[in-house]
């Protein structure tokens, strides 16, 4: 896939909202009268006249698309990766293409990647699992022996820790799928973790799992054994079918609502323990900075966040004023979405969306708020709260806590300045 974005050099610092509201006035008023509905034409449009070519000919028979692909128009919906986040040229993390979607499920192709060491590919007949460390009887499962155990359906969500880490001293990425596409909602088929702990017997004293990887990076991280028992699945299917190769075909592991580099992919071996092993993936990477020097470790859980999806940079209004959408995504690592407020103003008033599709736990939640748009200049934001009661912070507030030499954990509030032409910009207010 080639590189489809760029640095942007004239956002990195804030923009004021002072100076952006300023010009509203005169900007505003630009679009009237350019999208004249249909009906009012004079000229009679041919393709309600004329019967064309899709309507006279035969289409192709059911032989032709044994497994199906999304129609050539829809071309331009893929997954994308920024150039100068990628050293070398197999880029290691791709985005969703958020803007380009609705309801809440991504569809299995458009799930962004992230890898360590490349795409492992396993013939499942090659695949094992193993349990071990504190445990009665050590386990090795084939793929064969893990379907005999029951299996749950759950939709999750999952969001790399670094999603919108790029953001965090300053707008920068012009589009969601960039500045929020580390993140995907699928619904998995699995085996409770529980059940395969259970089956190994845990031994007295037992408190943490080191899930490992396949791949060539072998991934480690250390998750408490009491999540493991909560709510973690063994999974082998998304979306109905089986794991994508780049998902961890034909294994992995679902950390539902934290952060997405426990989700081992390639899932090979849990070893039980009794104390976390301080791997690289737990101490140099995946820990927060602060500003005074010391740095948060173990920040498991995602936060309460949210993101307009339409408009957005590359997804400009194409309709011109008058009746017009603004949808998004809101999810927590905490549990449902109880509220997600709409500003259209740069957070000066809120509006409450309308929240639609199925709620579920720590899943994406989709928003729509419907409004009549005058055409002139908006900033617009949206702002999550979770059944906990957290509420999405703005990014001064989260730089205030936190300063800004993490690349984890941005869930700030962000915002698009829409112009008259329907065009969106990533800014900030300050
Ligand atoms: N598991 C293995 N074995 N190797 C990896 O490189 N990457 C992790 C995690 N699990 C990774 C892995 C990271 S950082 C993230 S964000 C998620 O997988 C990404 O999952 P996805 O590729 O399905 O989006
Ligand atoms: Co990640």
């Amino acid at each position: 896939m080639s590189s489809n974005n760029e640095k942007k050099s004239g956002l990195d610092r804030p923009v004021s909202r002072r100076g952006l509201l300023g010009g509203l006035a005169a900007s505003g008023g630009v679009a009237a009268g350019l999208f004249a509905g249909r009906a009012n034409a004079a000229q009679p449009d041919p393709l309600i006249t004329d019967i064309q070519d899709w309507n006279r000919y035969l289409g192709d028979g059911v032989d032709s698309r044994p497994y199906g692909s999304p129609s050539e128009f829809e071309s331009h919906v893929v997954r994308r990766d920024v150039s100068w986040l990628t050293a070398d040229a197999t880029s290691s993390v791709n985005f969703t293409p958020l803007h380009a979607l609705d309801g809440i499920i991504t569809p299995n192709g458009l799930c962004f990647e992230r890898h360590h060491g490349g795409i492992a590919e396993i013939n499942p007949a090659d695949h094992r699992l193993m349990i071990h460390g504190m445990v009665d009887k050590p386990l090795v499962f084939t793929m064969q022996d893990l379907m005999r155990f029951p299996r749950e359906n759950r939709v999750y969500f999952l969001e790399c820790a670094a999603n919108s880490g790029m953001e965090w001293r300053g707008a920068q990425l012009n589009g969601c799928q960039y500045t929020h596409g580390m993140v995907h909602n699928v619904m998995y088929t699995g085996i409770p973790l529980k059940l395969l702990l259970e089956e190994a017997g845990i031994k007295e004293g037992a408190r943490w799992l080191l899930p490992e990887g396949a791949d060539a990076s072998a991934m480690t991280r250390s998750v408490p054994l009491e999540k493991g028992l909560e709510d973690c699945l063994v999974a082998f299917k998304m979306n109905g079918e089986a794991l994508r190769p780049e998902q961890g075909y034909p294994l992995r592991l679902v950390v539902p609502g934290w952060e997405g580099n426990m989700w081992v992919k390639w899932l090979r071996r849990i070893e039980v323990g009794d104390q976390p092993w301080h791997q690289r993936e737990e101490t140099s990477k995946y820990t927060d900075l602060l500003a005074n020097g010391k740095a948060r470790r173990f920040t498991w859980a995602m936060d309460v966040k949210s993101v307009i999806t339409n408009p957005s940079p590359q997804a400009p209004i194409m309709h011109g004023r008058g009746q017009t959408i603004i949808t998004g995504l809101a999810w927590s690592g905490a549990g449902k979405i109880n509220r997600v407020d709409v500003s259209i103003d740069g957070g000066r008033n809120w509006q409450t969306a309308r929240l639609n599709g199925p709620s579920l736990d720590k899943s994406l939640h989709r928003f729509y708020y419907d409004f009549d748009w005058d055409g002139s200049d908006l900033l617009i934001q949206s702002r999550a709260i979770d059944e906990a009661g957290f509420v999405q912070p703005t990014k001064k507030e989260l730089r205030a806590a936190r300063g800004e030499n993490s690349i984890y954990h941005n869930n700030g509030i962000q915002t698009w300045h829409v112009k008259a032409d329907g065009s969106a910009e990533n800014v900030e207010v300050s």
